[in-house]
């Protein structure tokens, strides 16, 4: 593992990592235990991977934990799961504490029951002064759902004499996002298998390299984070530009 770690330029650490947390039911399902277990051994990977980017210097670490289509799964899953999150950022906070790691939300955490609720707005009280790591919790969250958000306040905005439809800009739109105080995601892992986006920051992934790897989230560990990276360093970044350019640009630096 420190071989994986030492391999990675320190210079060149992504930002902002965004991680689809993928394949507990299925790797609780191959071991013959029920869908709640993956849950709880997932959590152990979330402990692991916010320590691992942590230590590497990553500034932001999102981590798409419930999507609003989650909603829709067997009532005992959704509430397992709901319990699971209370309880989890319950014990973890003195280590949030400890290692000086912000926490945020985004996400329609209104559908959320209310003792969650509770917990989840005094977590983000309580680390809100913490300098460290940023690790924000997609829960309740979709991209659809953001985005009707967005233009419904924008729309209001408009109404209200705040803003003039010509003055809107990408800016003005990525102000209305709920991800407006970060970056924009420079490295997306999605694990267990599938390649797609799930309704996962649609907007914000526009130039995010895609990483997807077949490890089952609660078999997801630091070494496996430190793969990604070393892949996501290994790649050309062009934003619409020829090699040439970048460098070129790169000399001129
Ligand atoms: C991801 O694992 C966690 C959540 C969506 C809450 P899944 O529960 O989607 O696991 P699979 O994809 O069914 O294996
Ligand atoms: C995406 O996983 C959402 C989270 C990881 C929270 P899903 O398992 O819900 O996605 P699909 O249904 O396979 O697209
Ligand atoms: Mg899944």
């Amino acid at each position: 593992m420190s071989d994986l770690k030492e391999q990675i330029d320190k210079n060149r650490i992504p930002r902002h990592i965004a991680i689809i947390m993928d394949g507990n039911g299925r790797w609780a399902k191959e071991k013959g235990h029920d869908r709640l277990y993956g849950h709880y051994q997932g959590v152990e990977s979330v402990r692991n991977i916010v320590e691992g980017a942590a230590e590497i210097g990553v500034e932001y670490l999102t981590l798409y934990a419930f999507s609003t289509e989650n909603w829709d799964r067997p009532e005992y899953e959704v509430v397992g799961l709901m319990e699971l999150l209370v309880n989890t950022i319950r014990k973890e906070m003195p280590v949030l504490q400890k290692n000086n790691i912000r926490m945020h939300v985004i996400g329609n955490i209104k559908m959320m029951p209310e003792h969650a609720q509770q917990e989840l707005k005094d977590a983000l009280d309580e680390t809100a002064a913490n300098t460290g790591l940023n690790l924000v919790l997609a829960l309740s969250y979709s991209s659809r759902w953001e985005l009707t958000e967005a233009v419904k306040n924008i729309a209001l905005a408009v109404k209200d004499g705040h803003l003039n439809p010509s003055d809107i800009t990408q800016d003005t739109l990525q102000q209305y996002l709920t991800t407006h105080n970060f970056p924009d995601p420079e490295l997306m892992i999605r694990t267990s298998g599938e390649h797609r986006i799930s309704n996962f920051l649609l907007y914000q992934l526009a130039y995010a390299e895609l990483y997807f790897t077949n490890t089952r989230w609660p078999d997801f560990r630091k070494e496996s984070l430190y793969e990604a990276i070393i892949d996501f360093q290994g790649r050309e970044r062009r934003f619409g530009k020829i090699s040439e350019q970048l460098q070129s640009e790169a000399e001129v630096q």
